[in-house]
């Protein structure tokens, strides 16, 4: 069995890795640290994601970033900046859309695969009671979007094929820490094992969907 972690320099990718690997799998990681993978250039993508050799079994895309360039999620309308929010989608949405046009080639069409990516609750539109967080909620809906979108196209194609947006809950990571409040965060190594878990439990019936750590459904 193989896994390709995509952003195994982050808090949970790197975890991800490792339990992935406690689990029996050979696991192959790239990201931007290592390799140079910058998922905001295409060039770079298809550069790195080119030179993988399928077939994987898990696939988990892990990158994403809340603050970028220092700058972090608007509180209110006044903090839209046009750039800003390019950058957000080129992170959290365009991004690991790429990746998955690139994964298409390295999972099999007949056997089980499943696709993972990271997205994040405050992506959900019916669930946004609290506003804010503008850029990183709307690249998130998008992502949301072109994975159900990809989905669908992937179970004409790979009709074994999970591929779904997963929300890992709020984990102590770099990313989370100076926005998560009060909050209680759970250890990536929990948060690992948790996403593994509800991945595993999918079904192709389900494949595009939006779901929690525990696999709970989350509304669009
Ligand atoms: N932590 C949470 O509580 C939480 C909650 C909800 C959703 N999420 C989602 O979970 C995912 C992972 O979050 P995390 O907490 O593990 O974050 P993290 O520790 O900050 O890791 C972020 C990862 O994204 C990579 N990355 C950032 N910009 C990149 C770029 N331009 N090109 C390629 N890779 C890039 C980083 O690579 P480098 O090593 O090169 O910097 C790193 O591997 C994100 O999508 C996030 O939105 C996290």
């Amino acid at each position: 069995m193989r896994a390709l972690v995509v952003g195994d320099t982050g808090g949970i990718g790197a975890a991800l890795s490792i339990a992935l690997g406690e689990r029996g799998y050979a696991v192959t990681g790239v990201s931007r640290r290592s390799d140079g993978l910058d998922l905001t250039d295409e060039n770079s993508v298809t550069r790195v994601m080119g030179g993988l050799e399928g077939a994987f079994d898990r696939i988990f895309v892990a990158t994403g970033a809340l603050e970028l360039a220092g700058v972090g999620p608007e509180k209110s309308l006044r903090g839209l900046e046009a750039d800003q929010m390019m950058q957000q989608f080129a992170l959290n949405a365009m991004g690991p859309a790429l990746v998955l046009k690139h994964c298409v080639r390295v999972m099999s069409r007949t056997a089980d695969c499943r696709f993972a990516v990271l997205s994040a609750r405050v992506g959900s539109i019916g669930d946004n009671a609290l506003g804010g967080w503008y850029s990183y909620r709307a690249a998130k809906a998008a992502l949301n979007q072109l994975i159900h979108t990809g989905a669908i196209e992937l179970a004409r194609s790979h009709p074994q094929s999970v591929v779904v947006a997963l929300h890992p809950g709020h984990v102590a990571t770099p990313l989370s820490l100076k926005y998560g409040g009060n909050l209680p965060a759970v250890g990536t190594e929990t948060s690992a094992k948790n996403l593994m878990t509800v991945l595993d439990s999918l079904t192709p019936a389900q494949t595009g969907g939006f779901f929690d750590w525990e696999g709970k459904v989350i509304q669009w």
